[in-house]
């Protein structure tokens, strides 16, 4: 935490909203698993990662980026295979990362994010279209930590669930400019609502507060074993943009909807 106006600064010369997003997320969620990289006692770079909760080993990558002036030497790639060696004594099955294609009049200012992630081996698994905002898409990316191909542990026994799902809130998703998510739980099937799962009608009250709230695209994602969220999500006119595989666990692939307002 004593390095975290150095770290925040680090990122400010690259990009002021990230830099405050990601003084928040330390703030909030902790420095736990973030590192610095120092030379000759300066530091110079960040990176870490997060677990994903209810996952099996699914890792998130957290703020990754250098001083410009150390950039393109090989300081990133030696930090990032640091940090994956870390995450094999943890037994990690699979990291991700989020990428922005943002261009301006420089090109792509993640490029050189993506080419770094490409030599580590990461591959593309979603691209969210106007994710954060008009013409900016996400990208996310993934890199397989056990050496498994994408389908190799498809035969594994996955169990379908028919769980009850009901939606608790609309939200903006952070670091967006009008994409918004509902969030939602599962029910106690006792209580209250009865036994009903979220149908075409929740949605479509969903979607209208998202549009009364500015929104410009709603993004839903869900396991892929949950054979009765696909009705209603089609009649409301949501479709289905891909999968990241073996998200949740070796099997369990967590599906990816969007609604164009
Ligand atoms: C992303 C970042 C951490 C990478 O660190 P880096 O030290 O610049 O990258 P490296 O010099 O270690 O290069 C790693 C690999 O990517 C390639 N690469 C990196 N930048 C490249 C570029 N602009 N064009 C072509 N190849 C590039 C290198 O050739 C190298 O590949 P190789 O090992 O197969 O030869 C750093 O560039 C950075 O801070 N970028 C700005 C912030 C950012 O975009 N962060 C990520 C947000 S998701």
């Amino acid at each position: 935490m004593s390095d975290l106006l150095t770290v925040v600064s680090i990122i400010e010369a690259h990009d002021d909203e990230d830099a405050e997003a990601a003084q928040d997320d330390y703030q909030d969620d902790g420095v736990d698993n973030q590192f610095v990289l120092e030379i000759e006692g300066r530091i110079v770079g960040v990176t870490g990662f997060r677990t994903v909760p209810a996952t099996d080993e699914t890792y998130w990558l957290s703020w990754t980026y250098l001083l410009p002036e150390y950039q393109g030497k090989g300081h990133g790639k030696a930090m990032l295979l640091e940090l994956l060696d870390m995450l094999a004594a943890l037994k990690a099955r699979k990291l991700f990362v989020k990428v922005s294609d943002y261009q301006d009049d420089d090109g792509k200012l993640y490029d050189s994010a993506f080419k770094t992630y490409q030599s580590l081996g990461f591959v593309e698994e979603v691209v969210n279209l106007d994710f954060y905002d008009e013409d900016e898409n996400q990208h996310i990316l993934s890199l397989d930590l056990k050496g498994q191909a994408a389908g190799e542990g498809d035969d594994v026994n996955v169990i379908e669930e028919k769980p009850i799902i009901r939606f608790c809130g609309l939200l903006e998703i952070a670091e967006t400019d009008g994409a918004y998510t509902f969030s939602w739980e599962v029910k106690d099937t006792k209580k209250w609502f009865g036994k009903r799962n979220f149908t075409v009608e929740d949605l479509t009250l969903g979607l209208s507060a998202a549009q009364e709230s500015g929104a410009r695209k709603v993004f839903l994602t869900f396991p892929s074993n949950l054979p009765l969220i696909h009705q209603p999500l089609q009649a409301a006119g949501f479709e289905f943009v891909g999968c990241v595989d073996d998200y949740y666990e070796q099997g369990i692939h967590e599906f990816h909807f969007v609604y164009t307002i």
